[in-house]
């Protein structure tokens, strides 16, 4: 089935990846094989709360254009994953495609085991058919350490070896990345702490409200070094961090994380638990978005979650601060012809693509209230800022009306990408900083483009389905 259905519900996103009813969190597991992309993702089949997760799956040739799949992973009734196929990632092991998963089991408290799904068929493109193992290959945390949060393997290889990086938190209220060598997927070995949350850089860019780190991922950026990027939980969700540095040889742990930057992933608040395919010469990124609205709206509506669009991200090599930019490859969404190629008025379409280039303070309006409140970007090269200002959208939870301020460096001139589909708001200021957040707009509510700005350069294309694929 095509994702491009057009939805009834205006609030749903109609291009980015996401069941067609019910719940989906995180991105799991990206992998590239017989040149399609494979997703999957948290998902429960079941009501649009978070329950009962399975593994979704999608596969795409273009990035464009998904198709959804049967479900990959389901909970073995009396097996380790009984109460959920919780997050993981894909690796080819001996040619055959292996989810290397997190399961939760009825006794669930807080600490997973780490399973394996084989592929069926690797011969077949689509990978539709899994088959986990009876047995974890790793049965919680390491003996003797004090962890009460483990979860999420990210297998990665290093110096020719098979390595993992395992989400944890401690006693104390530390959160952590543990390190295993996992050369044989069937034998795992604990090496140490990899980075923990008392780290100079972390503490100092994340602050200590975090009390686990889900989800870590590490890909390579294009000068050679590490990124490291974790979701940080304080018993719930709320936003994600990098670090770029070196993976450096340590005594007793094998291997440490040395960071020299560090910093707040997605400058919004609707960006969590991302997860990343390193290519050769790129790194793909896709987070969850959750639902910004209460619980009852989500189950009048029957789904709550989209996956973001695939991001191309990088480390800046001057300062190892974050480079991101949407994928190329969402450029096949466009319509031929732009809906708009100058600062005119004009009525905005469900979805689109909006290219804003500011020479001074720039301010586009996208939506317009029946009350007359305005949602618009600010875009101030000299100061180096993109404003988010929703206030007349008010999003559930604290500062429901504060601006979201992305920084970048100030200078003559500052390219903003918006993508909007639905209720997805996502930004992106030059190649340095983004913004994901969820806007419900009311049924009265005009979406209409005004910029004003001197000198403002706009190109805007609706979104509409791939003419292939
Ligand atoms: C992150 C997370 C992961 C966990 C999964 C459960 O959102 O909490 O740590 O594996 O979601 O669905």
């Amino acid at each position: 089935m095509s994702l491009a259905a057009p939805p009834q519900d205006p609030h749903a996103p109609r291009f980015r990846v996401r069941p067609p009813a019910n719940w989906i969190n995180d991105p799991n597991g990206p992998f590239r094989w017989r040149d399609r992309y494979h997703l999957f993702y948290q998902y429960n089949p079941g009501a649009p709360v978070h329950a009962d997760v399975h593994w979704g799956h999608v596969s795409s040739a273009d990035l464009a254009h998904w198709e959804h799949h049967a479900v990959a992973l389901t909970p073995t009734p009396g097996g380790p994953d009984e109460a959920g196929c919780w997050s993981g990632c894909v690796v080819e092991d001996d040619g055959v495609p292996t989810a290397v998963y997190t399961g939760v089991d009825r006794e669930h408290t807080g600490l997973g085991t780490i399973c394996l799904a084989r592929a069926a068929d690797p011969a077949d493109a689509s990978l539709t058919d899994w088959r986990p193992l009876p047995e974890p290959v790793v049965a919680g945390p390491p003996a003797g350490l004090d962890v009460v949060m483990f979860r999420d393997p990210f297998v990665f290889r290093h110096d020719g070896r098979r390595h993992a990086l395992v989400g944890a938190g401690h006693a104390d209220g530390t959160p952590s990345v543990l390190l295993y060598d996992c050369d044989d997927l069937t034998d795992w070995r604990y090496l140490g702490v990899l980075l923990d949350g008392h780290d100079p850089v972390a503490a100092a860019a994340f602050g200590d409200g975090a009390v686990g780190w889900e989800c870590p991922q590490l890909f390579t950026a294009g000068d050679g070094e590490r990124v490291l990027v974790v979701s940080l939980w304080d018993g719930d969700p709320q936003s994600t961090g990098y670090l770029t540095g070196r993976l450096e040889r340590s005594a007793g742990v094998g291997l440490r994380f040395a960071a020299r930057h560090a910093g707040r992933l997605d400058q919004g608040r609707d960006f969590y638990a991302p997860a990343v395919l390193q290519e050769t010469g790129r790194t793909l990124m896709w987070g969850w978005s959750w639902e910004a609205r209460d619980r009852e709206s989500a189950e009048r509506a029957g789904w709550a979650g989209v996956l973001t669009a695939p991001r191309v991200v990088d480390a800046h090599p001057e300062d190892g601060s974050l480079r991101v930019a949407p994928a190329p490859e969402l450029e096949l969404l466009r319509t031929a012809e732009p809906f708009v190629t100058a600062p005119d008025r004009t009525a905005l379409p469900e979805a689109y693509d909006l290219a804003v280039t500011a020479r001074e303070g720039t301010t586009v309006s996208l939506l317009r209230s029946a009350s007359g409140a305005e949602l618009t970007v600010r875009v101030d090269p000299a100061e180096g800022t993109m404003t988010l200002d929703r206030g007349g959208w008010p999003r559930p939870g604290a500062d429901v009306t504060a601006p979201v301020v992305a920084r970048v460096p100030p200078g003559a001139e500052l390219t903003v990408r918006i993508l909007v589909d639905g209720s997805l708001y996502e930004l992106f200021a030059g190649d340095r900083a983004m913004v994901t957040e969820r806007v419900y707009r009311a049924a009265d509510d005009v979406a209409e483009l005004a910029v004003t700005g001197t000198g403002a350069e706009v190109t805007g294309w609706a979104q509409v389905p791939p003419t292939h694929g």
